[in-house]
Parts: C-alpha cells; sequence; structure tokens
C-alpha cells in the first residue's frame, strides 16, 4: 500500500507506468474489482471534476463510496482537520481522497494514518491526479511526451497545476513556459510574454484566476485580460496549426478562452475531464495493489 501525494516522490518511469495503465483502462481494458473496499473522498475546498471522477472512477472499480459534506460535519464543532481525517481512518475504510487549503497538509498524516490516500489538491501546491490527466491527454494526441512545448498561462503563481506540471512535464524531456501577467507569476518558472511563446508551442494550457488564494487586490478587467493573455480570435491564428488548448477547469468562459474557442476543434478541455476517470482508476489500482504489475511495464 502506499499513497500519492505528490510526484516528486515518482520516478519518471513509474509515473509512465501509471499513464500506461491508464490508457489500457480507456481502451476498454478489464478493470480490476475491489468490491469489499470503501473509499472516502473528503474534499475540504470545492471540487466538481476532481471529487465527482473520482467517485466514478471508484465506482467503475466496483468500490463502495463516501462523499464527506465539510458543512454538515463536526468540523461546524470546531473538531481539527487532523482528528476528522483520523476519524474516518479509524472507521478502517480502504482509500481517502484528501483536497485541502493547506500546502502539503498530508506531512501532518504521514505516518499517523494507516489508510492509504490520494491527494486531490494541496493549497497552491500540488494536483497530482490532474497532471498525470494532463500528461495521459498530450500522450494521446501526439503519440510522445518528449521535446514538445507547452506554455501554462495565467495565475501560475497560485496554481497547484502549474506547479506540478512545470516540474513533471520537464522530467519527461518537455519544454515548459509560463506566461500571463507579471503580478501572478513565478520567476523560477521560466516565464516568457505570452505572444512571443505562443506560436511555438504544441500544448497552450490556460488557467483561472484563483481569486480564493490571493492576498492581495489587482484591477481586474476580465475583456482586457482575454485580449492580453487568453484564447480569442487573434491568438487562436498564431498557434501552431496541430496545436491544442487545455485548461484543468472550471474555466472563466469568456475570459481565459473566448466561449466560442471553449468547445472549438482545437480544444482538449472536456477530453482531459474523460481522461479524470481512467487516470483515477489507475491511481486507485496502483494505491490499493501496492504498485503496478508487470504487465504496466
Ligand atoms: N481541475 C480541478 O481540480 O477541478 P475541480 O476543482 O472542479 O476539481
Amino acid at each position: 500500500m502506499g499513497n500519492i501525494f505528490d510526484l516528486k516522490d515518482f520516478s519518471t518511469s513509474k509515473i509512465k507506468s501509471i499513464l500506461d495503465m491508464a490508457q489500457f483502462f480507456c481502451d476498454g481494458g478489464i478493470t480490476p474489482t475491489f468490491s469489499k473496499k470503501v473509499a472516502c473522498n473528503l474534499f475540504f475546498e470545492p471540487s466538481t471534476r476532481t471529487q465527482y471522477s473520482f467517485q466514478v472512477a471508484q465506482e467503475k472499480l466496483g468500490m463502495k463510496t463516501i462523499t464527506f459534506s465539510p458543512f454538515s460535519s463536526s468540523l461546524k464543532k470546531n473538531e481539527s482537520f487532523y482528528d476528522t481525517v483520523k476519524t474516518f481512518d479509524s472507521f478502517g475504510t480502504d482509500l481517502l481522497v484528501i483536497r485541502h487549503s493547506k500546502n502539503e497538509y498530508y506531512k501532518a498524516l504521514d505516518e499517523k494514518i494507516s489508510t492509504p490516500i490520494i491527494n486531490g489538491g494541496d493549497g497552491t501546491g500540488n494536483h497530482p491526479t490532474q497532471s498525470l490527466l494532463d500528461l495521459l491527454t498530450i500522450q494521446q494526441e501526439f503519440g510522445q511526451l518528449e521535446d514538445l512545448s507547452v506554455v501554462i498561462v495565467g495565475d501560475i503563481a497560485h496554481s497547484r497545476v502549474a506547479h506540478t506540471n512545470f516540474d513533471i512535464m520537464n522530467r519527461v524531456g518537455m519544454h515548459v513556459y509560463t506566461s500571463g501577467p507579471i503580478e501572478y507569476s513565478d520567476s523560477s518558472m521560466n516565464f516568457i510574454p505570452f505572444s512571443q511563446i505562443l506560436p511555438e508551442c504544441d500544448v497552450v494550457m490556460m488557467l483561472r484566476m484563483q481569486y480564493e488564494r490571493h492576498f492581495q487586490h489587482h484591477e481586474f478587467n476580465p475583456v482586457e485580460y482575454n485580449q492580453k493573455y487568453g484564447i480569442n480570435h487573434k491568438s487562436i491564428a498564431q498557434m501552431k496549426s496541430a496545436a491544442i488548448i487545455m485548461h484543468p477547469g472550471p474555466v472563466n468562459r469568456s475570459v481565459e478562452i473566448l466561449d466560442d474557442f471553449v468547445e472549438c476543434k482545437q480544444s482538449r478541455i472536456f477530453k482531459q475531464i474523460n481522461n479524470g476517470i481512467f487516470v483515477r482508476m489507475a491511481a486507485i489500482k496502483y494505491v490499493l495493489s501496492g504498485g503496478i504489475d508487470d504487465s504496466f511495464n
């Protein structure tokens, strides 16, 4: 049994094995059944895609699922995060999927919680299964990851998707750039003006503004933002003909991407969501089976 907290804990060959397993499930390969197992999805922050795609993945694997509601739980009686997780651990459940606003919340749980944990997102830190589904989507499109160029655009500083993807995409041999408003940049993450890098990229990954993580208020005009840093008629014409548009969601239509282009032929946004099911099935199999079996190596 293991945990998935941070993709930095995984070698690239192990990550590629998880992607192979996800592709196997995507191709209709026989799914294992964990029919006696109970999964608890503990989302202390809002989520649509991650929370419910984990639930779909668990049900496809034959598991029972419990969806925790922070608003009707004993958190309202001042119970701590740790005691809440320890309570679910004490129920003898088989898997915990946790999202929390605190970066590296899992460090307070490691070694104290015996139930395997998959990180569904920690603050501005990590979103491992989002990065896995992003890699799967890119691999399906181009048949490879190595030597492809990607620009991640938007609120880089506050995005766990940007942080996880910047690391893992570099490690698998992609050329990774970040772009968007300078006030939301991270100088350690290969920042470059959008109009300069856009025509060079195979993958254009848009991010939303993470208002809930902003301590400082900056004036924000959605129309101006889209003109400078978004997908619109002008910027889409500057993309390579085979380039694809990605977004982890939720999308603020007509801010990051003009409404007309959210479902355009270059968009893989809903494909990403679909791949989330297979990646999460693979991640669950990984933690419940104690690794990858030989058929996926
Ligand atoms: N991509 C993502 O994490 O979306 P949700 O917040 O809806 O889970």
